[in-house]
């Protein structure tokens, strides 16, 4: 039998636009968050052991992440009464890390239909037909796509990950660099390839000021973790 070809965005495309509900009420994407940076993720499941220690994970370091002007969507292919009765479930029942009466104020999505799994890629039938993966979407504050991470069912996510690519994407915006490897707050930061000779030629010479090169192609400079977090919450 053929599979179902579902469309995936990419990075770089206009996040696709769709209205929902959701536990905080109707949704209309992405032009309610006009403005802001938006996570929109999905889970499989409601009342399931990952996504469970997930959400409370998430709900956890919301304010976090709305301190970079960062909101967060979730959404799983369960139905409206399925999502409120599991977050009222973690809240009074589950104890999970030191974390608890962890309560979900974030919108989660009910996708019954499958519409915006399907829009947005997060069905992957050689790994569940009916489970959406554990997908990640960055949406900017103009309505791109910026970031997308796909994760198996089996693991859970790493949060303070996701939290380093948000700091990373506004870094790279806010002072036109680029990140190394492992790169946090404070490390050193990629500056672009010098576009002319000139310019080249004195930084290898380590002539402009506060560059490091070590080779013509890789130059860096220091931003401190000061300036990068003073800029981002501006
Ligand atoms: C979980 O969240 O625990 C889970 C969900 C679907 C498949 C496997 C694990």
């Amino acid at each position: 039998m053929e599979q179902e070809v579902f469309s995936m965005p990419r990075i770089g495309d206009d996040a696709p636009s769709f209205k929902a509900v959701t536990t905080q009420g109707e949704i209309n994407f992405p032009l309610d968050y006009k403005g802001k940076w938006v996570i929109l993720f999905s889970h499989p499941a409601d009342f399931t052991p990952v996504c469970t220690s997930e959400f409370m994970t998430f709900a956890s370091m919301e304010k976090e992440f709305n301190e970079l002007n960062c909101q967060l969507v979730g959404l799983s292919v369960d139905g409206l009464y399925s999502h409120i009765a599991w977050l009222r479930t973690i809240k009074e029942k589950i104890e999970f890390k030191g974390m608890k009466n962890v309560e979900v104020t974030f919108p989660l999505i009910e996708d019954i239909t499958m519409e915006v799994a399907k829009k947005y890629g997060m069905l992957q039938p050689g790994e569940s037909n009916t489970k959406a993966v554990r997908a990640v979407f960055y949406v900017d504050p103009v309505g791109k796509i910026r970031t997308v991470i796909y994760y198996p069912l089996s693991m859970g996510r790493n949060f303070d990950e996701l939290k380093r690519v948000l700091i990373a994407l506004q870094t790279a915006d806010a002072f036109q660099v680029a990140t190394p490897a492992d790169w946090r707050p404070g490390d050193e930061v990629i500056v672009p390839t010098a576009g002319s000779c000139g310019v080249a030629k004195d930084r290898v010479e380590g002539k402009e000021e506060g560059v490091k090169c070590y080779d013509w192609f890789f130059c860096t400079k220091a931003i401190t973790k000061e300036e990068v977090f003073s800029t981002l919450k501006k």
